[in-house]
């Protein structure tokens, strides 16, 4: 069998890997690189007990290709649940999908035509960026600043793309809530203005939520999705709250999107098994609780982050603490070859991302990501001495 290429640009993909898995890496390596959850604080026997009590309900039913109650059952806590969002959905909206991933995926291949343009923030989702191109999208990476994407600026853009400078876009990725990777969070007004100008200059907003549970400080904003309803593709996940082995999201989308990611998916995104087991665990658990021990775990972990930070690299990095999610994003001078840095820092013995893979555009970019859900704070504090190291070392 021989794969043709197609009009898929495949070269274009951004491979991310965690600098310092294999040779370089060591044993006692500490992981402040990929998004992972605090594996202690996984609900591991809620849902041993989800799982056992599904299959007594539902026997068989639950292995069918149909499954049983629970998908209704998510679908409905789900569209409730956004409620605390400003989002008011109903059953035709709404898809489940096997994480946020899925639903850039969709999104992709219901609204992309190879050549058209798709807007992202300028740092954005590695994955989202392989999604876009493999879907034929040239990219354009909007500016950003300390309360993420400038939407001045994208009218400004859309004015002069839809002057005939340039191509105004099928639709713009954005994570408003704890961006990934740089942790801004996209202010009232900022959304508000978004959504009006995707219905002035008639293009989708891919609103990508996957972090926005997990709020340390602030109150929670209304989605963008709740202001231009009909223009919005919104995405959730329990990756992050429940845990990312489930596999286990929802896309919000207009009926006319909605339906045809439906199509798509031929009717088999979940796992009936799955939708059995969390739809049980839902009806039973005390989600607001679970949002309140990650919150507090990962607040405090931010918090040792930041000042592990501080204390080792003085005025040499800046960086924002974000409100909530992940990931806090550390901007070094201007000439700091950061892929070189993190090369050198795994070699010490802590895993980071270089900045390079979140952008689309050739360049190089001073920044690395770090996350700090994973790691406990004393291993959070030796990781950035590992990495204070690498980068004295390297400057001397
Ligand atoms: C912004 C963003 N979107 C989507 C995902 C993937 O989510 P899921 O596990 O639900 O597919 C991630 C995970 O790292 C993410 O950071």
């Amino acid at each position: 069998m021989t794969i043709t290429k197609q009009e898929y640009d495949f070269n274009r993909n951004v491979i991310v890997q965690p600098v310092g898995r294999g040779a370089a890496g060591r044993q006692d390596s500490v992981n402040l690189s990929y998004g992972f959850p605090a594996t202690e604080l996984l609900p591991v026997e809620a849902l041993n007990q989800a799982a056992l009590e599904s299959l007594v309900r539902d026997r068989a039913q639950a292995l069918h290709y149909t499954g049983g109650q629970g998908l209704d059952i998510i679908r409905n806590w789900q569209l409730r649940r956004l409620r605390k969002f400003g989002i008011q959905a109903n059953d035709e909206h709404y898809l489940a999908v096997y994480g946020a991933n899925q639903g850039i995926e969709l999104t992709a291949r219901v609204l992309i035509n190879p050549g058209d343009t798709v807007w992202t923030e300028a740092a954005t989702y590695f994955n989202a960026i392989n999604m876009f191109c493999y879907a034929g999208a040239e990219i354009v990476g909007l500016p950003m600043d300390v309360n993420g994407v400038d939407v001045d600026k994208v009218e400004d853009e859309l004015k002069r793309a839809a002057a005939g400078e340039g191509a105004l876009p099928k639709f713009i990725y954005v994570m408003p809530n704890f961006q990934n990777p740089t942790g801004t969070t996209l202010p009232r007004a900022r959304r508000e203005r978004l959504a009006k100008l995707a219905r002035i200059y008639n293009f989708y907003i891919l609103e990508d939520d996957a972090y926005g549970e997990l709020r340390f400080e602030g109150e929670d904003l209304p989605a963008i999705a709740s202001y231009a309803p009909d223009r919005t593709i919104y995405l959730g996940t329990f990756s992050k709250t429940l845990g990312p082995g489930l596999r286990f999201g929802c896309v919000i989308a207009p009926r006319e999107v909605a339906d045809r990611m439906r199509c798509l998916t031929l009717n088999s995104a979940t796992s009936p098994f799955t939708q059995e087991i969390l739809g049980h665990l839902l009806q039973n658990y005390d989600y607001d609780a679970q949002i309140t021990r990650l919150t507090a775990c990962y607040e405090a972990r931010r918090d040792a982050l930041a000042e592990a930070l501080g204390s080792t690299f003085g005025d040499e990095v800046r960086f924002q603490l974000p409100e909530g999610g992940f990931f806090l994003w550390l901007a070094f001078q201007e000439e700091t070859d950061t892929l070189r840095l993190a090369e050198l820092a795994a070699e010490r013995g802590v895993q980071t991302v270089p900045g390079r893979g979140f952008f689309a555009a050739d360049g190089s970019y001073p920044f690395i990501r770090l996350c700090f859900s994973y790691c406990g704070e004393r291993e959070i504090e030796e990781g950035v001495r590992r990495l204070a190291a690498a980068y004295f070392d390297s400057r001397r």
